[in-house]
């Protein structure tokens, strides 16, 4: 079996400084390894990279992360993958890596991801330039991840995103929104390769739990959804089930099973960056 923690949209900047890394002593004791789906930062600058870099760097099991919107604010992505490297943390964008841990080989594709939205209420390559570019756009980056995560050689496969493949663990967003929290390509991505779990963040709002339309569960592990420092999610025997036969399976594997969310990390109380959207 293999433990997997996870948590998205961190957020740090100056005024939360020291506020996630106390909670992350002992993760070993927890999970195998940690992922990071994005929006680590607050406006993307390199200053505040420092500070994930700081909180993240050596904690005792590896940490592969993917960048979101707001790690891209200034421009500086290239940037600031180099500098999270730098501190031991791969960074993930249409690429993948495999991990060999106690329980085995555990291959991680990422990408940020785009918008775009989910079948019936989503964007097409239709009409103007500017509308093609953006679907082109999300599917680029889907392509990409599927792409990767069918090449991974590995015992248990997971898409790592920060925009979301399903409408799922969109509940309790506005509706209105859908269309920039997530597309249904990533969803098409992690099941064109049948991953066994696809992480994203983002949605502040929404829910944790979810499942794509060939069976992947899904988890949308946003702090201020989580609300605590990381979930951590059990891939083997026991653990987290791909859903299969149908929609009635597919909604037990999106959380219903007391074996689909197996340990938590630390109480998020008292720190600032847990309560803001
Ligand atoms: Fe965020
Ligand atoms: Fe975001």
């Amino acid at each position: 079996m293999i433990r997997v923690a996870a948590v998205s949209d961190v957020h740090l900047g100056p005024d939360v400084t020291g506020t996630i890394r106390p909670h992350l002593a002992g993760i070993a004791d927890h999970a195998d390894v940690l992922l990071l789906a994005g929006d680590l930062t607050q406006h993307g600058t390199t200053d505040e990279t420092e500070i994930v870099a700081a909180e993240f760097r050596d904690i005792g099991v590896p940490v592969v992360a993917v960048l979101g919107n707001h790690d891209y604010q200034c421009d500086s992505q290239d940037a600031i993958t180099r500098m999270l490297q730098a501190a031991g943390i791969t960074v993930l964008e249409g690429s993948g890596i495999v991990l060999g841990l106690p329980g085995g080989r555990l291959g991680v594709a990422g990408t940020k991801g785009f918008g775009g939205g989910f079948p019936g209420r989503c964007g097409s390559e239709f009409g103007e330039p500017e509308m093609k570019a953006f679907v082109r756009h999300s599917r680029r980056l889907a392509d990409a991840m599927g792409t990767a995560l069918r090449d991974l050689d590995a015992d248990f496969r997971v898409a790592l995103t920060h925009y979301s493949p399903v409408a799922d663990t969109l509940a309790g967003e506005p509706p209105e929104i859908y269309p920039f929290l997530g597309s249904y390509f990533l969803a098409e991505a992690a099941d064109s390769a049948a991953a066994e779990l696809a992480v994203h963040g983002h949605a502040h709002a929404g829910q944790e739990c979810g499942v794509t339309p060939g069976g992947t569960p899904v988890r949308n592990v946003a702090l201020p959804v989580l609300r605590r420092a990381y979930a951590v999610y059990c891939l083997g025997p026991g653990g987290l089930p791909r859903a299969s036969g149908g929609a009635e399976s597919r909604r037990r594997s999106a959380g219903s099973s007391p074996l689909a969310r197996t340990g938590v990390g630390e109480p998020s109380s008292g720190n600032r960056a847990f309560a803001r959207r």
